[in-house]
């Protein structure tokens, strides 16, 4: 085995719970970028501490953002990041001489890819990581797919297609047969789905929001960063007159390419739905057609349930839509939330739903994994975007490049 091939990805997503490090090692089998053999050799996760995801909230919300924070936040981020990769590469007894490249998606404070100037925005100091480490860094991944007319996201479904083709057909690399028609869906901050089919392009999209939603409220209501196993969400009763408001928000029927963020969904996104809410219940016409129920006072669980059934309910009907499989495979945090994935399963229960973890693909590092991928793609100047996904004019290499290396100084 060619130690050359190691490449890691790091990942945080928009639940702003933790960086994700994976060392992945990458063999292309006959030419590179057909046939690549993915497997995954270590990962570990690392809390964002509290200061640092406070931080990142003021630059992702503010009108008026704190300059110095910027520049600061991107700096803690890098020794952040280096930190995770070196204690994992000393935990593994893994060199850096063994790895070509660091894939680092940085932490997205904007993205706004629909917008008159779009844009798509993540911060990390990658020069900074480049000398922590001593290791190549490929960072800003999103905005030439964006300089192409695309949505700069999501990223992944390339890198499923290519794992996939893997998976289930190592025999014809890339094609993808019959046995890999399958949908993933992953459960991060926002739900995004994979919809492979083998007569069709690979499409992918957010669905909606996940768990940037359900942590933010159980913060506020529990002062827990999230709801273990769902179970607070699971003492509440979903409340259909809210849910109805939120399924009107314009994101849900838009159709893909489509992506989006916590500038949509976010505490003044849900803010609003309740203000609606407020409206809605007191109009004369409707208070006659309520359920008692719904004239109860409405319990924060409630609520929790209720934006717990909004993910459901908006990942179901999407993956509804894709009649060629039945076969759906979860991956993200959202795995570890037994109460969403029993409703996902009463919503849609003809599928054979799975964590990727029952194909051996870990479904907590699958998006780092993405991340090496992408690096690797970008170090052998290989087009990783996927026009059907995010709408781009065009296949493009992507990737911006920071070398550690130094032995090509010219005085
Ligand atoms: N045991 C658990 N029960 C319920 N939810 C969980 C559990 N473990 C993790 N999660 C959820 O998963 C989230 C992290 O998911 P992740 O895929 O890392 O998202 P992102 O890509 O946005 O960082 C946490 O913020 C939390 O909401
Ligand atoms: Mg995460």
């Amino acid at each position: 085995m060619s130690s050359k091939n190691y490449f890691i990805g790091l990942m945080s997503g928009t639940s702003l719970d933790a960086i994700d490090v994976a060392i992945v090692d990458i063999q292309p089998i006959n030419k590179i970028g057909c046939e690549d053999k993915i497997s995954l050799v270590a990962s570990h996760s690392v809390s964002l501490p509290k200061l640092i995801k406070s931080n990142l909230i003021h630059l992702s919300f503010e009108q008026n953002v704190n300059m110095q924070i910027l520049g600061h936040t991107g700096v803690q981020l890098a020794h952040l990041f280096a930190d995770a990769i070196n204690d994992l590469m000393d935990k593994y007894k893994i060199d850096k001489s063994q790895i070509t490249a660091i894939g680092s998606h940085g932490l997205t404070i904007r993205h706004q890819p629909n917008d008159e100037f779009p844009f798509s925005m993540q911060i990390t100091d990658a020069n900074l990581l480049a000398q922590l480490t001593g290791i190549d860094v490929v960072s800003d991944f999103r905005n030439m797919d964006v300089a192409v007319g695309g949505q700069g996201a999501p990223l992944v479904p390339a890198f499923h297609q290519a794992l996939f083709a893997q998976q289930f057909n190592t025999e014809a690399g890339e094609q993808l047969d019959d046995n890999s028609a399958c949908i993933l869906l992953n459960l991060g901050g926002i739900a995004n789905i994979t919809v492979l089919n083998p007569n069709a392009e690979v499409v992918g999209f957010d669905t909606g929001p996940a768990n940037t939603l359900l942590d933010t409220w159980c913060e506020m209501h529990t002062q827990k960063p999230y709801d273990a196993q769902g179970m607070w969400a699971a003492s509440g009763v979903v409340n259909h007159t809210l849910l109805d408001i939120m399924l009107e928000d314009n994101y849900f029927s838009l159709p893909w390419p489509k992506s989006t963020g916590k500038e949509l969904f976010n505490i003044a996104w849900l803010n609003k739905q309740l203000e609606l809410y407020t409206v809605k219940i007191n109009e004369p016409a409707i208070k006659e057609l309520l359920t008692q129920k719904d004239f109860q006072q409405l319990l924060p669980e409630d609520i929790q349930r209720t934006l717990l059934q909004l993910t459901v309910i908006t990942a179901a009907e999407q993956i509804k839509t894709f009649t060629h499989t039945k076969k759906l495979f979860i991956c993200g945090g959202g795995v570890h939330n037994q109460f969403l994935i029993a409703q996902l399963q009463q919503e849609l229960p003809q599928y054979i739903i799975q964590a990727t973890d029952s194909l051996g693909i870990n479904s907590d590092a699958l998006e780092a994994m993405a991340f090496a991928w992408l690096a690797y793609c970008r170090v052998n100047l290989m087009s990783a975007n996927s026009p059907s996904v995010t709408g781009a004019q065009k296949k493009i290499v992507m990737g911006s490049w920071y070398s550690a290396k130094a032995d090509k100084v010219i005085n």
